[in-house]
């Protein structure tokens, strides 16, 4: 199936980080048929970054859930070493594979071997790193991610100049001519969400707001859409 684009232009990745793990699949699916558009998979793994949270297995478990509900698998290695990893993940079913710039010395061949798996890349960064990093590789990816808080915990406030930086991201996609889906992860609520489409998002990763938001799930959703019709 179709991914879904229920805002005409701004996707919604309900962060299952934030989900209740004791019945992850029945959060997931409640996150799509309420109006998500990508699962966002948070791979850790406690050398990367601070915490460690899941692996392929997870993203196995939740394959058959992205084919039922419409949804595709938005997977983010915050992991050492990735390539060691890529085929692993790509088998267990995932959709995207975004992999961060300052865990690889080799980031064009790492974009290929996903590619050559047939999923698309992504290629994220962390707030303090240059984006003249990801420069290089701009024409060759299917997906930027603009880190909005330091990877490894959800629940942490969006930085305010990643504003910027995804505006400036935006710009040197239009420069190449780029259709990349330009995402943006952390800190993300219905309160900033129009902010950050408007500087040129247009995939919003949201975590705590969804599953850990004053709402129901369905009601969390819902008010990120509306904040985003304005
Ligand atoms: C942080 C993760 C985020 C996180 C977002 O390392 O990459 O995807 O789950 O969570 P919130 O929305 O709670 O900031
Ligand atoms: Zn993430």
């Amino acid at each position: 199936m179709a991914s879904k684009n229920l805002t005409g232009e701004t996707l919604l990745a309900p962060s299952i980080l934030a989900a209740d793990f004791s019945c992850l699949g029945q959060q997931a699916r409640e996150a799509i048929e309420a109006g998500g558009d990508w699962l966002h998979i948070d791979i850790m793994d406690g050398h990367f970054v601070p915490n460690i949270s899941m692996g392929p297995i997870v993203v196995k478990a939740l394959r058959p859930v992205a084919d039922e509900t419409g949804a595709l698998l938005d997977v983010h290695l915050m992991i050492a070493d990735p390539a060691r990893y890529i085929p692993a993940f790509c088998e267990a079913g995932a959709d995207r594979l975004t992999v961060h710039v300052e865990s690889t010395h080799h980031l064009q061949r790492i974009v290929q071997s996903i590619k050559d798996l047939g999923v698309k890349a992504g290629v994220t960064l962390n707030p303090a790193t240059p984006l003249e990093m990801i420069a290089p590789i701009l024409p060759e990816v299917d997906l930027v991610l603009i880190m909005s808080v330091n990877p490894g915990f959800g629940g942490q406030s969006y930085i305010p100049s990643s504003t910027a930086r995804i505006a400036q991201v935006r710009r040197m996609l239009a420069d190449i001519g780029s259709q990349a889906w330009l995402e943006v992860d952390g800190g993300i609520d219905p309160g900033n969400a129009a902010e950050i489409a408007a500087a040129g998002a247009n995939v919003l990763v949201a975590g705590s707001s969804i599953f850990r938001g004053s709402g129901s799930v369905a009601g969390n959703i819902a008010a990120f859409r509306a904040a985003l019709a304005g």
